[in-house]
């Protein structure tokens, strides 16, 4: 890495670090069932929803209840389920017309990360109409009011129910770039672990990777406070101890619900205290091959905390203590191996992969720009790595 280019990441990072507590960080109002959308609605007047969702957990019957509840109270329903996984910009576009259409005065995201994003991206557009969603990309781009949005997690795994982000792909030129900005995160987030009950193994498992990757990247970034630290302990502790259990056994509402507690707390982790290498490198793969965004993000971070050596020791002790595996007086090398080991291990158990099948060798020039592009100045990560120096990931996973 470049010097001048290390010194220009570390002092925009250290902007972003002095500037936290200025910044308007909120959380949404924690709701904890469906039953009590219509009334949150109600109290704002609101008379007409756009309901953002997917068509497999339509499918399912999970949004049936509220949009009887919502019809009930006599709020318009208007559904728009053509989300994908990794929505793209056309999706997005298509359901901000029948926003308009349809006279709507609320967002309701109801899904996974995709159906949430989607709402969210939607909102993002209603707030600065003149604008595409690539001039909104980037952090604080968008800079006025979004309609009253309320998330409501299908998946445990994202955290985009508290986060700043709204995540899209271009599908022509398959770049995947986020929204970050304070107007996305939600007013309300619906938690409730049944609206998670159908999530299939290999799903469970790949969101479930996503929420230790969000708080081990945030934890060992430079940008933490003591919150987020506490915040993204938690979150490990919760996914060590539950995330195999609900892989398994997709019915254990005690395992439900521990891992959509921790996929709240590793999200209010890296809203605030950011994401690193592993998201920017999962980022441009899941948009170049559409493969799911948590599986790709979990493949990546023992490669990426490899990579950053000794100098990341004392937080992986501390993660390998919230983890179960290490203890306070325990050499820190001892326990930082003992952390990546328990994480390979958890992956094994939960059939994470070690390689990303569907890369290819000549692409990866391409997607090492990208997740430079991504990754630096914004995200503080322990080492700093320019776009070459990020291609090592990419030849790591190569199959
Ligand atoms: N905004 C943020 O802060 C943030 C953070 C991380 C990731 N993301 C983005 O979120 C997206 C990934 O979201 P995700 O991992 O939640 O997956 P997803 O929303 O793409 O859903 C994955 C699959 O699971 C299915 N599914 C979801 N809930 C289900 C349920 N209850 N029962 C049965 N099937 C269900 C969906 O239909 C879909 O086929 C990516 O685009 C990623 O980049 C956003
Ligand atoms: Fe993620």
């Amino acid at each position: 890495m470049n010097v001048m280019k290390e010194f220009y990441c570390r002092v925009f990072q250290f902007g972003f670090k002095v500037a936290i507590p200025l910044l308007p960080y909120r959380n949404p109002e924690v709701l904890e069932s469906v039953s009590k959308v219509p009334g949150l609605l109600e109290k704002q007047n609101i008379k007409s929803v756009l309901l953002v969702t997917d068509r497999s957990i339509r499918k399912f019957g999970i949004t049936e209840p509220l949009e009887k509840l919502l019809r009930k109270s006599d709020i318009k329903v208007t559904v728009y389920d053509g989300v994908t996984p990794n929505p793209t910009v056309g999706e997005v576009e298509e359901a901000r017309g029948m926003y308009i259409a349809h006279n709507c005065e609320a967002l309701i995201g109801f899904g996974g990360g995709s159906a949430m994003d989607a709402a969210k991206a939607v909102g993002a557009l209603i707030a600065r109409p003149k604008c595409t969603l690539e001039d909104l990309g980037g952090i604080m781009r968008v800079w006025a009011k979004t309609p009253l949005t309320i998330a409501i997690p299908t998946t445990a795994g994202t955290g985009s129910e508290t986060t700043v982000a709204a995540i899209v792909q271009d599908s022509e030129t398959k770049h995947k770039y986020a929204i970050m900005d304070f107007p996305l995160i939600p007013d309300a987030a619906v938690l409730d672990p049944e609206n998670t009950r159908t999530v299939p193994p290999a799903v469970t498992a790949g969101t479930g990777a996503d929420v230790i990757v969000h708080a081990v990247e945030a934890y060992i970034g430079g940008s933490t406070t003591k919150l987020t630290r506490r915040e993204s302990l938690r979150a490990v502790r919760l996914a060590f101890k539950y995330l195999e259990r609900a892989y398994k056994n997709g019915n254990d509402m005690k395992a439900r619900r521990a891992m959509a507690r921790a996929s709240y707390l590793a999200g209010a982790a890296f809203t605030v205290s950011y994401v690193g290498y592993a998201h920017a490198v999962s980022h441009s793969l899941s948009g170049r091959y559409n493969v799911p965004h948590g599986q790709t993000c979990g493949i990546l971070l023992p490669y990426v905390l490899e990579a950053y050596g000794a100098k990341i020791y004392p937080q992986l002790h501390a993660l390998g203590i919230a983890a179960g595996v290490a203890t306070i007086d325990m050499d820190e090398t001892e326990a930082a191996k003992r952390f990546l080991k328990a994480l390979k291990d958890l992956w094994k158990k939960i059939g994470i992969p070690e390689k990303v099948k569907e890369l290819r060798r000549e692409d990866i020039p391409a997607l090492a720009a990208q997740a430079d592009k991504e990754g630096n100045p914004v995200y503080p990560v322990p080492v700093i790595m320019d776009a070459n120096e990020l291609k090592r990931f990419y030849y790591d996973v190569l199959e």
